[in-house]
């Protein structure tokens, strides 16, 4: 039996897209589900996952890799950071500049351990088309292309999609985004389909725009943890819930 986990990595064209919200909202969802999740923040120069959730850590990537490299590695767990009994982090490095130093080599060892000993490892990137960031689209299971309505995204989005297609990358699925921005009405989803190329699979809606999410940053919390999520916000809480479905139906096939 294969008891590998999955691993799904959320990206985007262009910067503050909500990738990092999504990513905190599916870990969410996964734990409340009672699956064991890992949140891998590779932006590795401003990651903010650990901010988000007010986690102070002594050990990040750059010390997985450090420490690999320098044949100290001992056990993946001596990297993790906590966040409740479902939710674990690996945390982007503290100083930026440690980013530069990560070896693109070290993904697929890390990929491998975290699905090895976690259900669900969801990745948190940034919207470079780096290295490191091209091999983790390459080597995760499933890839949530976020988009939002702003023309300068929207042609950014077209264009990397154009690549993933020219590299043969098929195992992406596109999210447009309205909650970060609900107040730009510029695009009909027919322009936005048009602009890109590429079909929309998912839409979280402007209802999912939170007036107090510095509130819950702050605080450090997850939307989709709080009791109310699903009544508060019912139709995007079902389409990141069928987010979900189609992941493992999709597993379940191959
Ligand atoms: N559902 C939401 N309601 C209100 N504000 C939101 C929501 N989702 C995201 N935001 C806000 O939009 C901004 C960008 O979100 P986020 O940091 O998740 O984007 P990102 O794509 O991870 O950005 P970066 O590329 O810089 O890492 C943040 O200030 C966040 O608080
Ligand atoms: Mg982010």
């Amino acid at each position: 039996m294969n008891n590998k986990g999955t691993s799904i990595c959320i990206t985007s064209a262009k910067g503050g897209v909500g990738k990092t919200i999504l990513t905190l909202n599916l870990a969410g969802l996964y734990a409340t589900l009672n699956k064991k999740v890992l949140i891998i923040d590779f932006d590795l120069s401003g990651g903010a996952i650990a901010a988000a959730l007010n986690l102070t850590y002594q050990k990040s990537v750059y010390n997985f890799v450090d420490d690999y490299n320098n044949n100290r590695y001992k056990e993946f767990k001596n990297y993790i950071t906590s966040y409740n009994n479902k939710i674990d982090v690996l945390p982007s490095p503290k100083d930026p500049r440690q980013a530069g130093k990560i070896n693109p080599k070290y993904i697929e060892i890390i990929l491998d351990k975290a699905v090895f000993n976690y259900d669900i490892v969801l990745i948190d990137t940034n919207s470079n088309l780096s290295e490191i960031n091209i091999l983790t689209m390459d080597l995760v299971d499933n890839l949530l292309l976020v988009v939002t309505n702003d023309p300068l995204d929207l042609k950014n989005t077209r264009s990397l999609i154009s690549i993933l297609k020219d590299v043969n990358f098929n195992n992406y699925k596109v999210l447009l985004n309205e909650s970060v921005n609900p107040f730009k009405k510029y695009f009909s989803l027919y322009d936005i389909k048009n602009i890109i190329k590429s079909n929309i699979d998912y839409v979280l809606s402007k209802d999912l725009y939170l007036k107090n999410i510095d509130s819950f940053i702050m605080n450090g919390e997850i939307m989709t943890l709080d009791d109310k999520a699903s009544t508060a916000f019912p139709k995007d809480y079902t389409t990141m819930m069928q987010i979900i479905t189609d992941i493992h139906e999709k597993g379940d096939k191959e």
